[in-house]
């Protein structure tokens, strides 16, 4: 009989891909994805530990799951519980002390080991603790990937990260960079399509500091990845994230001039607005020099959107500084961007300045830049009414015979009524623009088409 496993994913996308591999991993030992965590055979969280929140929200899940747990066992049944991810790593064998109940800690080098340390949970009783760092062993044993019928999928193509910004525990958790060879990337690339796949994202901590053995002998970097990638038949969409502003080189400029399929949207984290801030994050760009790179990159692409990370509240913040962040947002225009309060990261540089903010000023700038980011989100939103844009649909809306997809610019589109054309990329007359979305109809041109398809 099948077993029920249950995977909880906290934080960023590379975790969303790490999950659906620990699927792939545990499906040969007959394990099948389930929504209910209650009476699942395996619980496996996994989890995020960039801000004190998102690793929080861990241990409160686990004394909820734990209940779970003891009622299975009192049924004579069990239940496998792991924590994966990145409190996994740092946290390790505090895991088990802070909740002794959970079986099986490792961290997100080491889940292609599921099988081995499935068997060792089960013949003992004892805790098992996987935490190094064996990146290339780890893509070397993965099973292929299943896509299950999706239109867009995740690819990881870099792990890690070298920077070492002062406030972030990245290079802790994911450990030193790692670029997956070339190859692998085209044979993963290509078995995505060869199952269904419209739209592949490229991902890593640091996805632009790419440098992957290539097929001619030499590294390639990521514009020179994405040129071959763009070769694949019926792969019509390909994004990355997250970038590094001050890794940005020429070849993936070009890239988006050149590569239609490479999509106009970008995710390019500048965190602060002043160049004293950003020195003290360790960041490799200053407010002008991020400016400058945006308006290279729109000269070659006038469409492209943006979108970011900012930080306020970092150590030594004053008001002055958090005004440049406000004035920076109002020079750029973003489409869209994520805002954080600073949250110190044990271990990390910046949690140990004795110049921190108060709470209640870090909650206040974050009201006033939220405003000002919703607002262009929303600015943005509207600018694309009356236009058509191509429209990947693939997934059901919350009302009747609604379907959503994603408009190039990443923003989420709702068209009414068109059921039959789930899983397609149609064209989509825009109609109207809110804060966090578009509605549209079909365009004239794809209706024509369904009738003679009809
Ligand atoms: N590699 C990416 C960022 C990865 S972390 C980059 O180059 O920027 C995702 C985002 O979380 C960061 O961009 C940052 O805005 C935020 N973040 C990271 N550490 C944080 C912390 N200690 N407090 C608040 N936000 C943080
Ligand atoms: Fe973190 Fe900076 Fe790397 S934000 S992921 S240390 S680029």
């Amino acid at each position: 009989m099948a077993k029920k496993l249950h995977i909880k994913t906290y934080g960023c996308q590379m975790n969303v891909y790490d999950s659906e591999r620990m699927a792939d991993v545990l499906a040969p030992l007959g394990y099948e994805l389930s929504d209910r965590p209650d009476d699942a055979d395996m619980v496996i969280l996994n989890t995020c530990h960039i801000r004190e929140k998102a690793a929080e929200k861990v241990y409160s899940d686990l004394g909820r799951i734990r209940r779970f747990k003891t009622q299975k066992e009192k049924s004579g049944e069990k239940m496998i519980l792991a924590v994966a991810g990145c409190v996994a790593q740092a946290e390790g064998e505090e895991v088990f002390a802070r909740a002794p109940y959970v079986d099986m800690v490792f961290g997100p080098q080491t889940y292609h080991r599921l099988p081995e340390m499935i068997a060792k949970a089960t013949r003992s009783s004892g805790d098992v603790l996987e935490i190094d760092f064996p990146v290339d062993e780890k893509f070397d044993s993965l099973p292929v990937s299943n896509s299950k019928g999706l239109r867009s999928a995740f690819l990881t193509i870099q792990e890690g990260c070298d920077k070492f910004c002062t406030f972030c525990v990245v290079p802790y958790t994911r450990g030193a960079e790692f670029s997956r060879p070339a190859q692998d990337v085209l044979t993963e690339a290509k078995r995505l399509v060869d199952d269904g796949v419209y739209e592949i994202t490229l991902l890593g901590q640091n996805v632009n500091c790419y440098h992957g053995a290539g097929l001619n002998g030499s590294d390639w970097g990521l514009g020179r990845l994405i040129q071959e990638l763009a070769e694949i038949d019926g792969l019509s969409r390909i994004r990355y994230t997250t970038s590094y502003p001050a890794d940005v080189d020429d070849e993936l400029i070009a890239a988006h001039r050149d590569i239609p399929a490479l999509m106009p949207f970008l995710h390019l984290p500048v965190q602060a607005g002043s160049d004293r801030i950003l020195q003290a994050m360790n960041r490799r760009h200053t407010s002008s020099g991020y400016q400058a790179l945006i308006d290279k990159l729109r000269q070659v692409r006038p469409d492209l959107a943006f979108s970011s990370d900012f930080i306020v509240g970092f150590p030594g913040e004053t008001e002055d500084d958090f005004k440049q962040t406000l004035q920076l947002v109002q020079d750029v225009q973003f489409a869209q961007a994520y805002s954080f309060k600073y949250s110190p990261r044990p271990g990390t540089p910046a949690a140990d300045y004795d110049n921190q903010i108060d709470e209640d000023i870090k909650s206040e700038r974050l009201v006033r830049l939220q405003e000002l980011l919703s607002a262009q989100q929303r600015t943005f939103n509207e600018s694309l009414v009356g236009s058509t844009v191509p429209v990947l649909l693939d997934r059901h809306g919350r009302e009747q015979g609604q379907l959503v997809g994603r408009s190039p610019y990443m923003q989420a589109v709702h068209i009414q009524d068109s059921e039959t054309l789930f899983g397609s990329i149609v064209d989509v007359h825009i109609q109207a623009g809110y804060a966090y979305s578009l509605q549209g109809e079909l365009a004239v041109n794809t209706m024509n088409a369904e009738r003679v398809n009809a």
